[in-house]
């Protein structure tokens, strides 16, 4: 059908194409325009004129090349060799809250093993009426939860204790994933097997060679804690626990046990190598905490930041970031331009909940100044997520995990960011 206005008069829609050109050169700094006519726009491009791949060409798909810099990143200093490593999720490049599993970042202690569902094994032992075992197809067939949980590495952060010192986000902050589980309540397995009255730990373990042991109070075990199969839809993938993980949402990554292969029911806790000296955090007074299980409310902005630099003028900015509890939902987020001096409350893109990430952002009309940008968790406990300072003044400087202090990132004025500290 043509329109007859068209040519005599400039039609509504054109008005609205013109409009919206107009608008966008005033937010992207002006590539397009109604004047002079864009090829992209005019002219016929290869991509129309011939045939796409065929549906089958990747059975499994993969993200398209030009993102092919979305990807884990390792820090070299941190990962001496292979198997005893660490990668880190690009979270300064993601939006939304959910982790795909082929970015999400890995911790192994003796490497990510392959250990197929045939020979998978559960058991449960210890102080229990009947001690268990079961297969991957006996986990099935037990009813199942669906259930959205970080799992952050009590490391997170920790390189940042003595100074500044990562210029990235995804390096600062990337030991941290967010995953849909499906699995089965370990309150449903133990219930099977029949808690004595003396049980009041459990320690779990894995089948790989560190087995990664720890020791877990009863009442968390029989509170939200999945023996999971699934993570966004799909079976785990081998770095993260395939066929079977543990998830104990709000605690420390470490007692997220991959390759589940163990659950004894025990009076007292191991105190194995993990949990006494690893995950400890060692304070001024040379003293170390015993346990840190809960991860405290933090935050970050991931963008703008040292790797998601701001690549356009003054005018219309979107800051973004993650925050997240380990006590429970993120209540607000308050973001600073000035280094803390004055905040503003940011948009929750969601209503936080429990023990996951909640995206924020805070659309500003940037006026092209340098900015010393901050982010400040609170979550529905009442807790309020420290500076550097503060937490310092608590913990001393010879920790190394449970970092949850605000980053600040120096956004110059021609968009590039550092990681600093203010004082
Ligand atoms: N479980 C086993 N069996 N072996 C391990 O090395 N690493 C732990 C934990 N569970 C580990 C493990 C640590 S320190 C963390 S932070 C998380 O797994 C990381 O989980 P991910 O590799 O899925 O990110
Ligand atoms: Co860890």
């Amino acid at each position: 059908m043509t329109d007859k206005t068209h040519d005599a008069k400039p039609s509504r829609r054109q008005f609205l194409a013109g409009a919206a050109a107009v608008g966008a050169g005033a937010v992207a700094g002006g590539s397009a325009s109604a004047a002079t006519p864009d090829p992209l726009i005019t002219q016929v491009q290869d991509w129309a004129s011939g045939l796409g791949d065929g549906v089958d060409a990747t059975p499994y798909g993969l993200p398209i090349q030009y993102e092919s810099d979305v990807v884990r990143r390792n820090v070299e200093w941190l990962t001496a060799d292979t198997i005893s490593s660490i990668n880190f999720t690009p979270i300064h490049a993601l939006d939304g809250t959910i982790t795909p599993q082929g970015c999400a970042f890995e911790r192994h202690h003796s490497g990510a093993i392959e250990l197929r569902k045939e020979d998978y094994r559960l058991m449960i032992n210890g102080l229990v009426d009947t001690p268990l075992v079961f297969t991957y197809a006996d986990l099935e067939r037990f009813p199942r939860e669906n259930r959205v949980y970080f799992c952050e590495c009590a490391a997170n952060s920790g390189m940042e204790w003595a100074g500044a010192q990562l210029n990235g986000a995804q390096f600062t902050h990337g030991m941290i994933h967010n995953m849909e589980y499906s699995g089965v309540s370990l309150r449903t397995l133990l219930e099977e097997a029949g808690v004595k009255p003396e049980g009041k730990w459990v320690y779990v373990e894995g089948a790989d060679a560190s087995s990664n042991g720890r020791s877990i109070p009863l009442e968390k075990a029989m509170d939200d804690v999945l023996v999971a199969f699934k993570a966004n839809g799909e079976a785990l993938r081998k770095e993260h626990g395939y066929p079977v993980r543990l998830v104990v949402p709000g605690w420390e990554g470490n007692m997220w046990v991959k390759w589940l292969r163990r659950v004894e029911v025990m009076d007292q806790p191991v105190e194995s190598r993990e949990e006494t000296s690893k995950y400890t955090d060692t304070l001024a007074n040379g003293v170390s905490r015993k346990w840190t299980w809960e991860m405290d409310a933090k935050s970050v902005v991931t963008s703008p930041s040292p790797q998601a630099p701001i690549t356009h003028g003054p005018g219309p900015l979107v800051i973004t970031g993650l925050a997240w509890s380990g006590r429970g939902a993120i209540a607000g987020v308050d973001v600073s331009l000035d280094g803390g001096k004055n905040w503003q409350e940011a948009r929750l893109a969601a209503p936080g909940t429990d023990k996951a990430l909640t995206r924020f952002y805070l659309d500003i009309n940037w006026d092209g100044s340098e900015m010393l940008l901050q982010s400040r968790a609170r979550d529905t406990s009442g807790y309020v997520q420290p500076t550097k300072a503060q937490l310092r003044e608590v913990r001393g400087l010879n920790s190394i995990y449970h970092n949850n202090a605000i980053q600040t990132w120096w956004v110059k004025a021609n968009g590039e960011a550092e990681n600093v500290e203010v004082s």
